[in-house]
C-alpha cells in the first residue's frame, strides 16, 4: 500500500498548544521500507499514529493508495483500510485486551477474516516459532504476564499474523535480546511486497533492509534521504539531535584518516571483515 501525508500537523490539546506533528508531506511507496528517527519527544509515535489512522490529522490528509482518510473516517470505511496495516505500539501492553497471549495473536485473523481455527493455529505456529514463543504456553499465559522483550515479540507477532500490507513498527527492537533481533531482521527482509515504517532509536538495526531514512524534530520532517546518501548527511542529523549510525560515523572517520573503503558499508561486522583484510594490523 502507499501512503501519502499531505501537509499534516497533529495538536494534541486545544488550540494554541505546541504542535505534536506539524506540516509533514511524505509519500512512502509500495514495499517501500523506512525508518522514522528524531530526539524523544520530536513526534515519532504520534505521526506513526495519524498513519494507523488511530487519530485524525488537525489539518492536512492522509491518503491510502489515494483513498483519503477523511473521506473514508466519514464514510465509515476505516476498519476496510485498517485491516490491510499491522502495529506495534511502543509499549505493546497498550494493545493488549485478551485473556490469554494466544487469543491476542489470533484476534486479528478471527475479526476481519474470520479463518477456521486450524488455519489461524498453523499461521500462529509459524510466526511464533522463530521468535523462540512456545504456542501451548501461550495458550495459557495472559498476554500481561509476559517478560517485556516476550511481550514485544507476541505484539509483533500479532500485527505479522494477518500478513499486513503496511507494517508499522514503534520501537520494535527495544528490550528485545539478539535472537528476536534477528527473527525480527529476517522477516522484514522477507516482505518484499509489504510497505513497513519503523520508529527507532537504533538505526543500525534495520539500516542492511531499509530504503530511506525520514528524520522528525519538532513535530517537523528535517530530513529525508534515500540510505546511499545517508553518509553524506550525517551532519545534518547531528545539527537536528538525531544520533547517526555508529557503522557510518566510524567510515566517516576512516575517510578523514584517509582510509579508502569500496563501498558504503551497514553492518559492523562487514566493515570490520573489511578492516582486517585491508589494513594492517598490530605488530606481533
Ligand atoms: N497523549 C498526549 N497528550 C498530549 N501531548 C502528547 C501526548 N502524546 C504525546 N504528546 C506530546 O507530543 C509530542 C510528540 O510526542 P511523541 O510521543 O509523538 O514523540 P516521540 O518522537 O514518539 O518520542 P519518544 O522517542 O520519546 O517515543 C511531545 O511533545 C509529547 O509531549
Ligand atoms: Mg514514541
Amino acid at each position: 500500500m502507499e501512503i501519502t501525508c499531505s501537509n499534516v500537523s497533529y495538536q494534541y490539546e486545544s488550540p494554541g498548544d505546541e504542535w505534536a506533528v506539524c506540516d509533514v508531506d511524505l509519500r512512502i511507496g509500495r514495499g517501500e521500507k523506512i525508518v522514522l528517527v528524531g530526539p524523544a519527544g520530536s513526534g515519532k509515535t504520534t505521526l506513526l499514529q495519524l498513519f494507523d489512522a488511530l487519530i485524525m490529522p488537525t489539518r492536512g490528509d492522509i491518503l491510502y493508495d489515494g483513498l483519503s482518510v477523511r473521506a473514508m473516517a466519514r464514510q465509515k470505511g476505516l476498519p476496510s483500510v485498517r485491516r490491510r496495516m499491522g502495529v506495534l505500539f511502543q509499549f505493546p501492553e497498550d494493545q493488549f485486551f485478551q485473556d490469554t497471549a494466544y487469543d491476542e495473536l489470533a484476534f486479528a485473523m478471527r475479526n476481519f477474516f474470520g479463518p477456521r481455527e486450524q488455519e489461524i493455529e498453523r499461521r500462529a505456529y509459524e510466526i511464533t516459532q522463530g521468535f523462540g514463543l512456545d504456542l501451548a504456553l501461550l495458550k495459557t499465559t495472559s498476554p500481561f504476564r509476559l517478560s517485556s522483550g516476550e511481550k514485544r515479540k507476541l505484539a509483533l507477532a500479532s500485527a505479522l499474523m494477518i500478513s499486513p500490507e503496511i507494517l508499522m513498527l514503534d520501537e520494535p527492537t527495544a528490550g528485545m535480546d539478539a535472537a528476536g533481533r534477528r527473527e525480527l531482521i529476517r522477516i522484514l527482509s522477507s516482505l518484499d511486497d509489504t510497505t513497513v515504517i519503523i520508529v527507532t532509536h537504533n538505526q543500525e538495526d534495520f539500516l542492511g533492509i531499509i530504503d530511506r531514512v525520514v528524520g522528525i524534530s519538532g513535530g517537523r520532517k528535517v530530513l529525508d534521504v534515500r540510505k546511499d546518501r545517508l553518509l553524506e548527511l550525517l551532519e545534518s542529523m547531528e545539527r537536528f539531535h538525531i544520533v547517526p549510525p555508529l557503522v557510518l560515523l566510524v567510515q566517516r572517520w576512516l575517510s578523514q584518516a584517509g582510509i579508502r573503503l569500496d563501498r558504503t558499508y551497514y553492518d559492523m561486522e562487514d566493515l570490520i571483515s573489511f578492516l582486517k583484510g585491508h589494513v594492517p594490523g598490530p605488530r606481533p
